[in-house]
Parts: C-alpha cells; sequence; structure tokens
C-alpha cells in the first residue's frame, strides 16, 4: 500500500513537470499564498481540493474540529506566519457538517486527551444552549453546534492580537466562517466577515471586549 503512494507521487510529479517543466523550480523559489485556511483534520475535507487550489496558493492549518484557540502556540505560529510574513488577504474558518470532533465534545463519552482539546466546543455549546433545546433531532443540534463553533473559532481569529495589530497598520486581511458539506461537497458562507474593527464590532457586537483597545480602555 505504502509502495502505492510512492508511485502516485512519481506520477503526479511527472504529470505537473509534463505540463510545465519549470513547475517545481518556480514553486521552490516562493511561496505567496493569498489565503490562509484553518480547518478540520477529517480526511473528507481536503482543503486545496474542494476550493480548486494549487500548491502555493493555500496555506493550512488543520486539527480536530478546526479549533483556533489563543493558546495553541501550532495555530498561533501558522496565523502570525500567514499574517506577518506572507501576508495572506484572507483567512478561511471552515468547518464541516458530521464533525466527529464536534459530536464527541457533547457526547457524555470519555475519549481521552481529546475531551480536553474540545473544551471550546462544549463553550459554545453552552453559549448557543437555549437555540440548541428548540432543535428536535440530534443531527439538527449537532449540524447547529458545527455551525456555532465556526463561527466562534473565526471569532477567535478576528480577536487574535496577530490580526488586530494588522489591521491597526491598515493591512487587508478578513476572516471568514464558512462550512463544507461531505453530503454534497459544497461550501457554504455563514456571513460572518470581518475585515476590520468597526466589521468586528458589527459582527460581534456582546464581544467587544475581544478587541485589545476596548478591553485595554476598561482597566484605565
Ligand atoms: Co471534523
Amino acid at each position: 500500500m505504502l509502495k502505492d503512494l510512492l508511485l502516485n507521487n512519481k506520477d503526479w510529479s511527472k504529470r505537473r513537470t509534463v505540463k510545465d517543466p519549470n513547475y517545481f523550480n518556480k514553486l521552490a523559489d516562493q511561496q505567496d499564498p493569498d489565503y490562509l485556511w484553518i480547518g478540520c483534520s477529517d480526511s473528507r475535507v481536503p482543503a486545496n481540493e474542494i476550493v480548486g487550489l494549487a500548491p502555493g496558493e493555500l496555506f493550512v492549518h488543520r486539527n480536530v474540529a478546526n479549533i483556533a484557540g489563543p493558546s495553541d502556540a501550532s495555530c498561533l505560529s501558522v496565523l502570525q506566519y500567514a499574517v506577518e510574513a506572507l501576508k495572506v488577504r484572507h483567512i478561511i474558518v471552515c468547518g464541516h457538517y458530521g464533525c466527529g470532533g464536534v459530536e464527541a465534545a457533547v457526547s457524555g463519552d470519555r475519549h481521552g486527551l481529546i475531551d480536553h482539546w474540545l473544551q471550546p466546543i462544549r463553550d459554545v455549546s453552552d453559549e448557543i444552549a437555549d437555540e440548541l433545546e428548540t432543535l428536535d433531532t440530534k443531527r439538527k443540534r449537532l449540524d447547529r453546534l458545527c455551525e456555532a463553533n465556526v463561527v466562534a473559532q473565526a471569532r477567535s481569529v478576528a480577536s487574535n492580537p496577530i490580526v488586530q495589530d494588522a489591521w491597526r497598520i491598515g493591512q487587508a486581511v478578513s476572516v471568514h466562517a464558512w462550512i463544507y458539506s461531505i453530503r454534497d461537497g459544497l461550501l457554504h458562507d455563514l456571513e460572518r466577515s470581518t475585515s476590520g474593527f468597526e466589521d468586528f464590532a458589527r459582527q460581534f457586537p456582546t464581544k467587544k471586549s475581544s478587541l485589545i483597545g476596548v478591553a485595554g480602555n476598561l482597566a484605565k
């Protein structure tokens, strides 16, 4: 099986260079992606493929249940490099319906280390508990929680000092919340995009203290 992967790779490399003999030389010289993708590790959500982008066009960070917390050194390192060095124009936080991580977070069962990792999803579930109670099936509740988790993680990215510092110096970078359906292969924009402080305050009116300037003022 592993041999097959290496053979596939040889084929792939050959096909690329047949189309453009300089393909890998050009890629090796620099990467200049306009997009950062923060998505789930789920094997059914291959980031580049579903948005039709080639190598070099999408900077990618994936983890279980697309969590973009403020204390995850891996995610923060990716975010800082993407914003400050690569100067990406768009950060897409993308979740997906049927996310096993989201389901595990609220299943009530114990899974080990992942239960710590998934705590932010239980926080989101608490935030929208009233709304979840109005939904009559488990599937609808989990779908809604998948959406709410994406929005919460996009909010977390947009309130991150790395993104806010970029906005402060006038750098154009937007944060988007998208969700993908494994059942039909389609992406949906959850329409919570933020391109600056005003957008943030409008999209997340109860989270204003996430803006460092506002939180700082309270302590003066
Ligand atoms: Co998932």
